[in-house]
């Protein structure tokens, strides 16, 4: 399965996902919220202009305030009136996945959920895995700069908009790619990392050039504490 496109579907319910998340370290959950409440855009976890250069804080500013932001608003009012009106979003996400009457709906859940881990995936000045994460990494892909050209591989073969995500199932680590809005957690898979690889996400400072890219965020802005804390070793 590895850097395998996820088109098929495999069902597992909610309850399970986060019942397999162990103590150590439970399954990233999107903050809950009040749920009469509509959601709101998660702060982002640095300033929009710390990441610069390598993604400017225009971009940042662009990606975040307006598609992000436009997302949950979207989201919000598609689920006015909808019975998925009071539920927390993994569970809007488990229950709309397979409903096609509502798949702009899952798809802006899917987005807002996949862009609030892309934000926490990086931080200022990026780093290296450690611990028993890095010696996963050694004996699932042959050591870092092996994952490193993994990933890399992956943005590059996503044809078109979607994501690059470092995954934990079954016991080990995979490279793994979504389609569009597609997210991991609806295929019963845990996240520990995230790359945005639409368009939207690079162009102003990268143009097409989606390589350079992965690579500088690979380098210097994937924040691997977010990572550890997400991995089960
Ligand atoms: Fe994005």
């Amino acid at each position: 399965m590895q850097d395998a496109d996820l088109h098929e579907t495999r069902h597992e319910s909610p309850y399970l996902l986060i019942n397999r998340a162990g103590r150590r370290a439970p399954m990233p959950v999107f903050p809950a919220r009040n749920l009469w409440e509509p959601f709101a855009v998660p702060a982002l976890p640095y300033r929009e202009d710390s990441l610069a250069p390598v993604i400017s804080a225009e971009a940042v500013a662009l990606h975040y305030q307006e598609h992000y932001a436009k997302h949950v608003q979207n989201l919000n009012e598609q689920l006015r009136g909808s019975p998925y009106q009071y539920m927390q979003l993994e569970q809007i996400l488990h229950n709309t996945r397979d409903e096609p009457a509502v798949s702009d709906l899952f798809s802006h859940a899917a987005q807002v959920w996949n862009h609030w881990f892309f934000w926490n995936s990086l931080r200022p000045g990026g780093g290296r895995p450690g611990g028993a994460l890095a010696e996963r990494i050694d004996a699932d892909f042959g050591g870092f700069e092996d994952l490193r050209k993994e990933l890399l591989r992956a943005a590059l073969a996503r044809f078109g908009s979607g994501w690059i995500w470092l995954v934990q199932e079954g016991g080990r680590l995979w490279v793994i790619k979504t389609i569009e809005a597609d997210t991991p957690i609806v295929h019963g898979m845990r996240p520990l990392l995230t790359i945005d690889v639409w368009e939207h996400a690079y162009y102003l400072d990268y143009r097409h050039r989606r390589a350079e890219y992965t690579s500088a965020l690979i380098d210097r802005l994937l924040n691997w504490k977010f990572a550890q804390k997400n991995f089960v070793a």
